[in-house]
């Protein structure tokens, strides 16, 4: 299966003739808090069903545009059709958690973080200050970027493995959670998923200076999207806090309530129909039920 390169046609629209200025539809309001609301992580896909190449695009502009330390290029993302890989490479990328839901996906998108990205730091951060980023106000100067940021924080960084995956991983993080969202507003599932990453390491000509994150199943849900509810989360008051960790951060009713408006808040699994969907499933893919 060859992937849609046909570009999308779209009539003349308001963002050709955009100004940069805020729009009423730039706030559409519901839609963030809803998307955010909707993504679970989905585990059934339908195998026949491409994702379009202007739906991976999206994604990845999206991921493009997470906040990154030094606005370095931290993550790097390979999109692969599952069908151009044989049965055997297929079967390797497994892991425990990672199966038959491997097989249904179309689409996998291998997420590498790239330790050398801090590297890049100083030109990065000097075009910022050329373009109004950062000012001298806030102590900021090329000289500032060349002594102090970058021979005292960057390059250091570089030199420690541990430093340098850590904040590598943790930026492509970021892009993933982005590429996540977008999914889900495409219409899109996705689960991030461990894989074996030597399995894959050669064929997709990985530098040895990426180091493996996630892959990424994306395709349309054989599933309702809501996949039985929203996953549960431990009270907020056990992650969140104000001032200190002694000191839960309490949530509200009011706050809570305007968010099951917005769909971020959802009903949480499992629907009373979860067990039924997930044996009618099994049975339609020749899965086990039990
Ligand atoms: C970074 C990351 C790695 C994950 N790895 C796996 C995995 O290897 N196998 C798997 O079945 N699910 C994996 N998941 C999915 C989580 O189990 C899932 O997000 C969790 O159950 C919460 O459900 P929700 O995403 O629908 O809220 C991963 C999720 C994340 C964010």
């Amino acid at each position: 299966m060859k992937l849609e390169t046909r570009p999308q046609t779209t009539s003349a629209t308001a963002s050709e003739s955009w100004d940069g200025q805020e729009r009423f539809e730039d706030h559409p309001g519901i839609d963030l808090w809803k998307v955010i609301g909707d993504r679970r992580a989905i585990r059934y896909f339908l195998p026949y069903r491409p994702v379009e190449r202007w739906k991976i695009e999206m994604m990845f502009q999206a991921g493009h545009r997470s906040s990154r330390a030094i606005n370095g290029s931290f993550i790097k993302t390979v999109a692969v059709e599952r069908d151009s890989l044989d049965p055997e490479t297929l079967e390797a990328l497994k892991t425990p958690t990672n199966t038959a839901d491997l097989e249904m996906a179309p689409l996998y998108l291998f997420t590498y973080a790239d330790r050398l990205a801090p590297l890049g730091g100083p030109v990065r951060l000097k075009d910022l200050y050329d373009r109004g980023a950062f000012a001298p106000a806030l102590g900021w100067s090329h000289e500032f970027i060349d002594k102090v940021v970058d021979q005292t924080i960057l390059t250091p960084l570089a030199k420690t493995e541990a430093d340098a995956i850590w904040i590598s991983s943790v930026e492509a993080a970021q892009a993933i959670a982005h590429m996540l969202l977008a999914a889900t507003a495409l219409g899109l599932g996705t689960c991030c998923k461990s894989f074996v990453a030597d399995a894959i390491k050669e064929r997709l000509k990985v530098p040895d200076h990426c180091v493996p994150i996630w892959m990424i199943l994306v395709g349309y849900p054989a599933e309702n999207p809501q996949a039985g509810g929203q996953r549960p989360r431990p009270p907020l008051e056990d992650d969140y806090f104000w001032g200190n960790f002694e000191t839960p951060f309490e949530p509200t009713s009011s706050v809570t309530e305007e968010l099951k408006r917005r769909r971020l808040l959802q009903p949480t699994a499992p629907y009373p129909w979860r067990d039924a969907e997930i044996r009618h499933i099994a049975r339609a893919f020749g899965l086990p039920e039990e």
